[in-house]
């Protein structure tokens, strides 16, 4: 009797987990079984029906990654909707400090590390740096994709802190990205993040963005595999070509959800000082994945976009709108826009109020279909361009 009721168990798994099976991506099946192996060592059946969205933070010789990785492990935990494993990869060799903090880790996280170390030669004028950096995140992502089989990926550098609802937020996009096949990216940065420039108030407010910028973004492994072979040096800017993006564009917050806290990087001081330290990140922890976010899908988010353009109203004397201003000639709650005809104007306007207004291929920080959206002086602003929108100039940048 106990030898049929065994057997009967048996079939009777045998058929569950068969049925399990056909229920499953079977790219998915393996990769979460690897990477749980590898970190968890938990039952990975148990795990199959949530997400898996790895987190892969690229180290090199900085201790410091610890600040990074504390606030990883601090804040992980508020959104246990999503399996976020962590893979560490170190490059620059095995920088005993560097390692020693790592180590310290211990099961909590996956440490590999970057094999190639040889010089790389440059083209005389691009720090080694930028070129290392391109062949890390290259290497560090096949790994994460083809070795460890994650289906998506969140990168973080060794010089990023995390924001309370840094997970939350990559939880609540996921969906949104594996639907809309136009969103290349999602990132938890803005550059254009200074006081006074975003709205503080508008902490659950999402955009779409034509730039692509790093700090904390997630990639999933079919747009990985849409790339073309990674670039020897400036992969983000790479990123941004015609042929990479094809029209796709990021999701970007309006308030931070990462804190760069790398003076001393590749980009130097100056870039930090001017730039980097002012950026402001969000404190408080939005339960994104309780809210919908559908209008960031992109044709309802062209429709919005272009709905609020057209709601708000054109300035064509900035002298007196800023006399406007001071008067309070402007009900609350009024928004505005500035029409701009060329990349020069554009630049010039940026220059105006206070915003990074480089182009890389054409494109700037933030913008979306050549539109800007800002805060001055506590109003809505968009820069837009004039006419029938035709898509960027990628050969016109302008670094003034
Ligand atoms: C800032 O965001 C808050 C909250 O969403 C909103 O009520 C307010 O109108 C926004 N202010 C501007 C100037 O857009
Ligand atoms: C979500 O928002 C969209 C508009 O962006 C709306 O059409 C839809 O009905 C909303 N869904 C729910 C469940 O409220």
């Amino acid at each position: 009797m106990a030898f049929i009721r065994n057997r009967k168990l048996l079939i009777v798994t045998i058929v569950a987990v068969l049925l399990l099976l056909t229920q499953l991506d079977l790219d998915n099946f393996v990769s979460i079984f690897d990477v749980t192996k590898h970190i968890y060592s938990l039952n990975f059946l148990s795990r199959q029906t949530k997400p898996v969205i790895c987190v892969l933070v690229l180290a090199c010789n900085r201790p410091s990654v610890k600040r990074c990785l504390d606030s990883v492990f601090k804040y992980r935990v508020l959104t246990p909707s999503v399996n976020f494993p962590v893979i560490v990869s170190q490059d620059c060799g095995s920088h005993p400090e560097t390692t020693q903090v790592i180590k310290s880790y211990g099961d909590k996280i996956l440490h590999i590390h970057q094999p190639d170390l040889s010089a790389i030669i440059t083209d005389g004028t691009t720090k080694q740096g930028y070129y290392k950096q391109a062949r890390h995140h290259a290497w560090a992502l096949k790994q994460a994709f083809y070795e460890f089989k994650c289906p998506n990926v969140i990168v973080l550098e060794d010089d990023l802190e995390v924001a309370p609802d840094f997970f939350e937020y990559f939880a609540a996009t996921l969906p949104l990205y594996l639907q809309d096949t136009s969103i290349l990216c999602v990132t938890a940065s803005n550059l254009q993040a200074k006081p006074g420039i975003v709205n503080m108030s508008a902490i659950n407010l999402l955009h779409r963005t034509d730039f692509f910028f790093g700090w904390g973004w997630m990639i999933s492994k079919k747009v990985f595999k849409s790339l073309g072979s990674w670039p020897k040096v400036y992969w983000d800017v790479w990123l941004g070509l015609p042929d990479e993006r094809q029209g796709r564009s990021c999701i970007r917050p309006e308030i931070p959800r990462t804190k760069n806290f790398g003076r001393d990087g590749t980009s130097g001081h100056k870039f930090f000082d001017d730039l980097v330290q002012d950026l402001v990140v969000s404190k408080d922890f939005i339960p994104f994945t309780t809210l919908n976010l559908s209008y960031l899908l992109r044709d309802n988010y062209n429709r919005r976009l272009s709905q609020q353009v057209s709601e708000s109203k054109l300035i064509t004397n900035l002298p007196g709108f800023e006399l406007g201003l001071s008067s309070n000639k402007y009900k609350e709650g009024l928004s505005f826009h500035v029409l701009y005809h060329d990349p020069l104007e554009f630049r010039l306007l940026t220059k105006y109020f206070r915003l990074y207004g480089k182009t890389w291929n054409g494109i700037a920080h933030s913008m979306y279909r050549g539109i800007m959206t800002f805060i001055h002086r506590g109003r809505r602003i968009y820069l837009v361009p004039n006419g029938e929108w035709k898509g960027y100039d990628t050969d016109v940048d302008l670094h003034i």
